[in-house]
């Protein structure tokens, strides 16, 4: 197959099909407006494909995911997430001086300008974390006192990310700030800022920092989802690194989308609250004038079971086991997706658990705050939107996205005088 045909008003217009590597097809339009006068009309974008990438490969009817070609099970199992950083933006998984290069560059860069503190101290002690982390991060480039370049601005970011999510909540918390632990892995070192004492001897445990782990390669990356085709949109216009990410914060922070771990929670504890009847919600689900949604469930891309919530749900047992936790919470997340997977409204649609379902149960167990979960999401994507966005910097063919639209408003009329309207 390497044309498609179309005929428009009784014209014939040939395109190029362009095939992945995966045998994925895409029929390249991108000369149909200048030679036929239409364009496409894809509300939401389920048939576009917005870019050529080498990134990550989904297969949302076989729920498969690899980074760079390696499956999302073997990375979580066998990988740090700075290797995953590291392979998600380079392209391959380090060697040893690689990654003790990358590894110093970040620990060296974790700091962040003192007066940073007081902007953060400027928000109200309930503001919610993700405003707090999305402002820091557009603010980030005013303090920096040097030229920076492409390459230092995402270890830069990558870096400091970390250090401001962990006093995002010591803020809320109303904790002073920990500095970031020279020698400690990422998570490690996050975990150490949230939960540590200045001065003191970091003490995370190897199973906290393990789950940290994975929860945040399990969140590195995902393709043209809503937040990284923000941060491709808002990169084309030639912005900041910084200017990006932000804008990727805030398309992330929404309930149909990173926001999820949040309401999965909230869901959860309401059902609870209410007696843990799952029915009564269950068919709230299923009816549409409800306004309910079982938060956690369905997703654009998978038709099957997300590969990370599989993933997810084996390790809430083990983590919660390892440290002791009894969660009633993950019964209840457990009952209501065996009545969902049974249940004909989700069959037919094609309804799985998503990656969000079970990691705010993980995150409960680790004494995460429910509103941090979004931000736990947001410090495990960053190296994802850094890789599209430096993919995309890196590509000559890059232009400024801009879509069209068919206007259905008023055509050509008069400003009526005030008194004839
Ligand atoms: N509960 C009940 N019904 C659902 C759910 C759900 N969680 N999700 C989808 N449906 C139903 C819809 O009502 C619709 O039914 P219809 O065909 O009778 O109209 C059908 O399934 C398709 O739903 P859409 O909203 O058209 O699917 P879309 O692909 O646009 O949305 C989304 C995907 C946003 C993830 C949706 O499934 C949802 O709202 N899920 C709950 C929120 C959530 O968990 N989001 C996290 C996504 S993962 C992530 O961002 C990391």
């Amino acid at each position: 197959m390497t044309t498609a045909k179309l005929n428009l008003n009784g014209n014939d217009y040939e395109f190029s099909v362009v095939t992945g590597s995966e045998g994925e097809v895409g029929i390249d339009i991108k000369s149909l407006r200048s030679a036929s006068g239409a364009i496409t009309l894809d509300p939401g974008y389920g048939n576009t494909g917005s870019c050529e990438s080498a990134i990550t490969f989904i297969d949302g009817e076989e729920g498969i995911l690899r980074y760079r070609g390696y499956p999302i099970e073997e990375l979580a199992e066998q990988s740090t997430f700075e290797e995953v950083m590291h392979l998600l933006i380079y392209g391959h998984l380090p060697n040893a001086s690689e990654l003790q290069s990358f590894e110093g560059k970040l620990q060296e860069q974790a700091h962040v300008h003192e007066d940073v503190k007081q902007l953060i101290d400027g928000f109200p002690a309930n503001a919610h974390p993700m405003a707090v982390i999305n402002a820091l991060v557009a603010a980030l480039p005013g303090f920096e006192s040097d030229a920076s370049d492409d390459e230092q601005d995402i270890i830069r970011l990558i870096a400091r990310v970390k250090t401001l999510a962990a006093w995002a909540y010591r803020r809320s918390a109303g904790l002073p700030y920990v500095a970031s632990a020279p020698g400690l892995s990422y998570s490690a070192d996050f975990m150490h800022m949230m939960f540590g004492s200045q001065g003191a001897k970091p003490s995370v445990s190897p199973e906290v920092e393990s789950a940290i782990n994975k929860l945040l390669i399990l969140h590195a990356d995902h393709e043209q989802n809503c937040s990284t085709s923000t941060v491709r949109m808002v990169g084309s216009s030639g912005a900041t690194l910084y200017a990006a990410i932000a804008a990727g914060i805030g398309a992330l922070s929404g309930p149909l989308h990173g926001g999820a771990n949040q309401a999965v929670i909230e869901m959860l504890d309401m059902i609870d609250k209410d007696g843990g009847d799952h029915d009564k919600y269950m068919a709230m689900a299923k009816d549409k004038s409800s306004g309910f949604r079982l938060m956690g469930f369905g997703h654009r891309v998978y038709k099957n079971f997300d590969p990370r919530a599989r993933i997810l749900k084996r390790s809430a047992d083990s983590v919660l086991e390892a440290l002791g936790v009894n969660d009633p919470m993950l019964n209840i997340a457990k009952q209501l997706e065996q009545v969902a997977l049974s249940d004909s409204h989700f069959v037919d649609r094609r309804l799985y658990p998503n990656v969000d379902f079970y990691s705010g149960i993980i995150y409960r167990a680790l004494n995460i705050p429910t509103e941090m979960f979004t931000v736990m999401f947001v410090l495990g994507r960053v190296p994802g939107w850094i890789a599209h966005w430096r993919e995309m910097r890196l590509d000559p063919t890059t232009r400024i996205h801009r879509p069209r639209q068919i206007y259905t408003g008023s055509t050509k009329r008069s400003v009526e005088r005030l008194s004839e309207r």
